[in-house]
């Protein structure tokens, strides 16, 4: 924990939509009168018919149920873009920036109108309709955006699979929520490498059945598969629509999107959001937290795939008729200093990544960032996992020549936006906290009998009251919702998350407390990982962990006992990798797999996770209380032969 405050610049006060006092007053008037403060702000975008009821929410057990702005009849598709045509219509909506630096394209509102019109008459010719489900598996090019929007122009719910998931995550995804249509590209482009896109997809359909259509967007141009009847070009279709296409009348609570996510357990979970609360929500975070101003260029480094890129590059940026960079490549190709190149050529003010794509970039030393300008970089954002003060100082002091606030925005796919963060004109900041909660955010610290911490101390993170970008259930399955985020407190909103709040009430997330890992910034659960790893038929039982690594935050630990007679060697190793990879994505390749004869269980047969999270986090030494094991031996040997490579 650092000590350190970097209080608010004063050209910041002055010239920030919030400053400290201003804050105060808000928040004030967020929590005590709720019904109030959101009937004002829900004003703040479009309503075709305007809400008369704006919060009925309730957590109390076994009825859980929110609703925000219940009867007022909205489009997101228009918020974003059609309501910006007569002021906006020759502004840049969307910079592009390709994987190769020599590609990049300006989109105006007027283009992306006629685009996203178009997708809509294509996507609704092919039987889209209010409440059908479309499954939309790209890479980070315009048209993903297009496919969002034209999904919410039809009232289709979209549901966002990253292009990283093997085609199994991807035919579990279509599966749930029974997709008949399905957004892809022949390729996907990161780094100079391919990422075989439609291939994944036809594999995927194989093993989950019941797609009807695939709208292929062409990219790369290398030669894929199309399914006559069933696959379609996306610009072959497109040429044969207008670009007229009215936007649908959709309840306040009518569904926008579904993006799974992972848990401590089972399967990933179709989070669901709905239309007006969470376009509130995400809109009036967007200007606040970045303290957006009009003309200024917005740059979230995230992939659509996840939240952070359906909240801050899609629909809270449009809501607020921003400019909003998308980046297709990664941060180092082709030189170290790419991110800073792009910030230059674009002019780009607002810049928000995560810590991990920051440790990495430090590694390479201070000359990359540089030999770039950044000039016009005023503000810093950080997301997606703690982020350690050494990088944080690193990215105020190299990155933002010490003259960028940082906003490290703490949330979650289920909270729709962020709900603690600085203001940058309100927030005096300390490296490596989120620091306070934003306008309605009531966040509280329990101990694990659900005794409440006042002032000073660590505890459970909890909600005690419901936001308007707060997820509504999980798609199709009312239970496990409640079960996984209303059943460990009473009317509480759980979190998954520990947490500490200092002296002045500033907020510091140190990480899931359950069996969560939080890989580069993605989400994982144990469970996942260690299914994927008993479905070797090597495999007899497998226990998952993470443990601290110097540029991912966690890295991924692995024991897995064998099958009788099957050998360890280097080589299953490997190929329990390239497995898991196979069988997950990259993004859950396991960093450490430790062959373990057994391991260490309760005489019930539950897996001792906390022995096994110590020994993989180096602290053998303390390893607490082991006398209700079974077998107590195993421990010792899962201590002498537990791996030490970061
Ligand atoms: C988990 C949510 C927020 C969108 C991207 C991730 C961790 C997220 C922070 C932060 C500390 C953070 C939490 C959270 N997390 N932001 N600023 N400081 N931790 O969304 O995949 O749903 O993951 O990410 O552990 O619970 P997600």
């Amino acid at each position: 924990m650092s000590d350190k405050i970097y209080p608010v610049p004063a050209d910041w006060a002055a010239r920030a939509y919030v400053d400290k006092a201003r804050y105060e007053a808000m928040y004030q008037a967020s929590i005590e009168d709720p019904e109030g403060f959101w009937g004002e702000h829900g004003r703040r975008i479009h309503w075709f018919a305007p809400y008369t009821k704006v919060k009925n929410t309730s957590f109390a057990p076994g009825a859980v149920s929110i609703r925000w702005y219940e009867d007022g009849i909205t489009n997101v598709a228009y918020n974003c873009i059609d309501r910006h045509l007569p002021e906006r219509a020759d502004q840049v909506a969307i910079i592009w920036e390709g994987d190769d630096p020599s590609e990049q394209k300006h989109i105006t509102y007027q283009e992306l109108h006629d685009e996203v019109a178009r997708f809509a008459n294509v996507l609704r010719l092919r039987g889209v309709e209010k409440g059908d489900r479309v499954t939309i598996y790209m890479p980070m090019i315009p048209e993903a955006a297009y496919a969002m929007l034209a999904c919410a122009r039809l009232g289709a719910i979209h549901s966002v699979v990253f292009g990283g998931f093997s085609p199994d995550s991807l035919a579990g995804r279509i599966t749930d929520c029974g997709s008949k249509v399905i957004i892809t590209a022949d390729e996907g482009l990161r780094g100079g490498r391919k990422i075989p896109l439609k291939i994944n997809v036809d594999e995927a359909i194989a093993i989950a059945g019941g797609v009807e259509h695939v709208v292929v967007v062409r990219r790369t141009g290398s030669p894929v598969n199309m399914v006559p009847g069933r696959d379609v070009w996306w610009h072959d279709a497109a040429a044969l629509v207008t670009t007229e296409c009215p936007c649908e009348e959709m309840g306040a609570e009518d569904p926008l999107f579904i993006l799974y996510t992972s848990g401590s357990t089972g399967k990933p979970k179709g989070v669901l959001h709905t239309t007006g609360g969470y376009l509130v929500y995400v809109s009036m975070t967007f200007q606040y937290i970045f303290d957006y101003h009009g003309g200024e260029i917005f740059w979230c480094t995230a992939d659509v795939g996840w939240v952070t890129g359906h909240s801050y590059i899609v629909y809270g940026p449009l809501a607020n008729g921003a400019t909003t960079l998308m980046f297709e490549g990664i941060p180092t190709y082709p030189t170290k200093s790419r991110m800073w190149e792009v910030v230059d050529k674009h002019k780009v003010n607002i810049f928000y990544t995560a810590p991990t794509a920051l440790r990495a970039l430090m590694q390479a030393g201070d000359e990359p960032v540089k030999s770039t300008s950044r000039a016009s970089l005023r503000l810093l954002g950080s997301v997606g996992e703690p982020i350690n003060p050494e990088a944080w100082e690193w990215y105020h002091r190299v990155v933002g020549d010490d003259r960028c606030p940082i906003v490290d925005t703490w949330w979650q796919t289920e909270t729709g936006g962020a709900l603690i963060s600085p203001l940058p004109g309100a927030t005096d900041l300390k490296p490596g906290s989120a620091t306070l909660p934003f306008f309605g955010v009531q966040p509280e610290l329990l101990d694990a009998d659900g005794k409440v911490i006042e002032g000073a101390g660590a505890g459970n993170l909890v909600l005690k009251d419901s936001w308007p970008g707060q997820m509504r259930t999980v798609y199709g399955d009312h239970a496990r919702f409640m079960e996984t985020y209303f059943s460990a407190y009473p009317n509480r909103y759980f979190t998954g998350d520990g947490c500490r709040r200092d002296e002045d009430g500033y907020y510091w997330i140190t990480g899931r407390v359950d069996d969560v890992l939080n890989v580069s910034g993605h989400r994982l659960g144990t469970a996942e990982v260690e299914s994927a790893l008993v479905a070797h038929e090597y495999v007899s039982e497998a226990a998952v962990v993470g443990y601290p690594h110097d540029i991912k935050g966690q890295g991924i630990y692995a024991y897995v006992t064998l099958m009788v007679g099957v050998e360890a060697s280097d080589q299953l190793r490997k190929d329990l990798v390239t497995w898991v990879r196979h069988e997950i994505g990259p993004i859950a390749t396991p960093d450490l797999i430790q062959f373990a004869p057994g391991l260490p269980k309760t005489r019930s047969g539950k897996i001792m996770r906390r022995i096994l999270r110590k020994i993989a986090e180096d602290e053998h030494g303390s390893l607490g209380d082991t006398s209700t094991l079974a077998d107590p031996g195993v421990v010792d040997d899962l201590v002498t032969n537990r791996l030490n490579k970061r």
